[in-house]
């Protein structure tokens, strides 16, 4: 008898991620705020949305848009109060959903309290609390770095500080200094500041930052040379999945389990499964589930973004599948999800964002997504097909930190050559941050109903929401947004067979995407034509044979013929 999966609140509910600079401005400042969120809960709720996870919404000097948090149990003003948040908190248990926080902890921001005091002198009771070094020296007698190891954002992962004449580590930003995990002291800080915190006011979980880098290598050595030419190398290998991991993980896992909570870990370069398995395996009590990164991170290269590689859809397949196949029979479980705050929308790099086919692309993806196991994610705008904005999109349109630097190490090294800056948007215009960014578009008046149009937002909304906003989907029978609602109550209605069912992929083709569930007595057939062409379907012989019954699909054609991006669920009557 193959392990079946326990049944659970935070494997069945769906959960919808808002990033609150950008979902809802209620005070026409430019920057959406909590009170806006509040005023959309209704909105997501009739969605069939069951979970809310809110990016940083702490106090931050925003230098990466709250992932560098200056205080734990305060709020960025622009954002609201303790108080608005205590408010949002009540009101999505109030309408039967729940809630969760970003949880970022593998670093603060260099306003933190505690970086302040740490970096006052060498003799502070915090100096140890982050990672200090003291420089080396070359044989000319010139200052270097303690080790040649390079930043997430592409820079030095060390930074000079003058007044101690030490270097601090930073795995990101200058600004947002590791925290050092080796001290206990700082560690049940960071439990009682950044968890117990929020737990004690209700909160149902956490999203946990780049989960896996709190433990370093020990002794820091210096990265293998992959790229000569540069100043720093990729070190991944000596800041992920360090050797403490599992034993700081598990004692966060002491302080959650007091609640009724989960965890889902963002799991960066972790490309080998039994390391994953290590993290999500019930039995190891660490996280409940993580986010991988095979799929959303196709056609990056590991350390260089925007090194932008082919892939297609055989690789979609085999990436948004593999976690399927590895975690079945175990005690795992997964998440299944296209966008997040980190990536390009969904449709625009995995299907196709042209007016002919975004919509039928994008119920397409829907209903992969919604008969996957695991539980599922779904980003602010993905529910409307919201895509990215387009090549002619201006360079001063880019905010995020990493677009930015990537942008000025282009024109600065190369000399200001166009070819190489349009091919650098290029890069950008795919898999840039900045496109999950922009404001929601929730109507089409000027601002997308974002904010008010005397007002100038914080980015501004990208050309497409004329086309594609909420007020126009909204009760639209053959709307986006109307489709995803259809699939997430069927989900809901046979989540045995959706939600916790066996996987099997049917092999048919380069193009088609069509694969098996089966759980409750019960089978169901997911097809999806990933290509914008005309596809003959060689109909399986559980279709032709057994009272299958098509429950949704995004086209109406003949049976053995998928047309472009036409999706299609059958199930066998119960
Ligand atoms: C994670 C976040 C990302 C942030 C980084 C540093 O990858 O998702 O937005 O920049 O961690 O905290
Ligand atoms: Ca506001």
């Amino acid at each position: 008898m193959p392990l079946q999966h326990e049944h659970k609140w935070w494997k069945e509910g769906i959960v919808y991620q808002i990033y609150p600079a950008s979902f809802k401005d209620s005070n026409n400042d430019g920057i959406g705020d909590i009170a806006g969120i509040i005023s959309k809960l209704d909105y997501i709720r009739e969605l069939g949305v069951d979970i809310i996870w809110i990016s940083p919404h702490y106090k931050s000097p925003q230098v990466d848009m709250g992932y560098d948090i200056s205080d734990y149990e305060d709020i960025h003003e622009p954002y609201g109060t303790v108080e608005d948040v205590e408010m949002l908190i009540q009101a999505v248990h109030d309408r039967g959903m729940r809630i969760i926080f970003d949880l970022v902890i593998n670093h603060t921001s260099n306003l933190h309290a505690w970086f302040l005091e740490s970096r006052s002198s060498k003799s502070n009771p915090k100096r140890d609390w982050y990672i200090w070094r003291p420089a080396k020296y070359d044989e000319n007698g010139n200052r270097c770095r303690p080790n040649n190891w390079r930043s997430n954002f592409s820079e030095p992962a060390w930074t000079w500080d003058e007044n101690t004449q030490e270097y601090y580590l930073h795995l990101y930003a200058a600004e947002q200094p590791d925290l050092n995990w080796e001290n206990e002291e700082c560690r049940h800080a960071i439990y009682d500041s950044a968890i117990r915190f929020w737990l004690e006011k209700g909160i149902d979980g956490f999203r946990v930052d780049t989960v896996n880098r709190y433990s370093k290598y020990p002794g820091l050595p210096d990265a293998e040379v992959t790229q000569p030419r540069e100043e720093t190398q990729i070190a991944f290998k000596y800041f992920t999945n360090g050797p403490r991991i599992h034993e700081f993980l598990r004692e966060i896992n002491d302080v959650l389990s007091e609640y009724d909570v989960f965890t889902v870990g963002e799991l960066p370069n972790t490309p080998n499964e039994s390391d994953v398995m290590q993290y999500i395996s019930a039995q190891a009590k660490q996280l409940n589930m993580v986010f991988n990164f095979d799929t959303v991170g196709l056609g990056q290269t590991p350390g260089d973004r925007f090194r932008i590689t082919p892939y297609g859809n055989v690789d979609f397949k085999r990436e948004l599948t593999r976690w399927q196949r590895v975690i079945q029979d175990t005690d795992a479980w997964t998440t299944v999800f296209l966008e997040n705050h980190d990536q390009g929308r969904s449709i625009s790099r995995f299907a196709s964002d042209v007016p002919e086919h975004r919509v039928m692309a994008g119920k397409m993806l829907a209903m992969i997504l919604g008969t996957l196991t695991g539980t599922l994610f779904i980003y602010q705008g993905q529910e409307i097909g919201m895509i990215n904005a387009p090549l002619t999109w201006p360079v001063e349109e880019y905010k995020c930190i990493r677009s930015v630097n990537y942008l000025k190490m282009i024109s600065e090294r190369l000399n200001h050559d166009p070819t190489a800056l349009s091919k650098a948007l290029k890069a950008l215009q795919m898999v840039a941050r900045d496109h999950a960014r922009v404001p929601m578009q929730w109507d089409s008046t000027a601002n997308a109903g974002f904010c008010s149009e005397a007002v100038e937002p914080w980015m501004s909304v990208v050309g497409s929401y004329m086309e594609i906003n909420v007020a126009d989907q909204i009760g639209r029978k053959d709307s986006l947004l109307e489709f995803w609602k259809k699939v997430l109550d069927l989900r809901k209605l046979h989540k045995d067979l959706f939600v916790y069912g066996r996987f099997q992929l049917i092999e048919q083709g380069d193009d088609l995407m069509t694969f098996t569930k089966h759980g409750g007595d019960m089978t169901s057939l997911t097809v999806a034509n990933l290509s914008s062409e005309m596809k003959k379907w060689e109909i399986p012989s559980l279709v032709a044979s057994t009272d299958m019954k098509l429950i949704i699909g995004n086209m109406k054609g003949p049976m053995d013929q998928l047309g472009p991006y036409e999706g299609r669920v059958y199930i066998s009557s119960p």
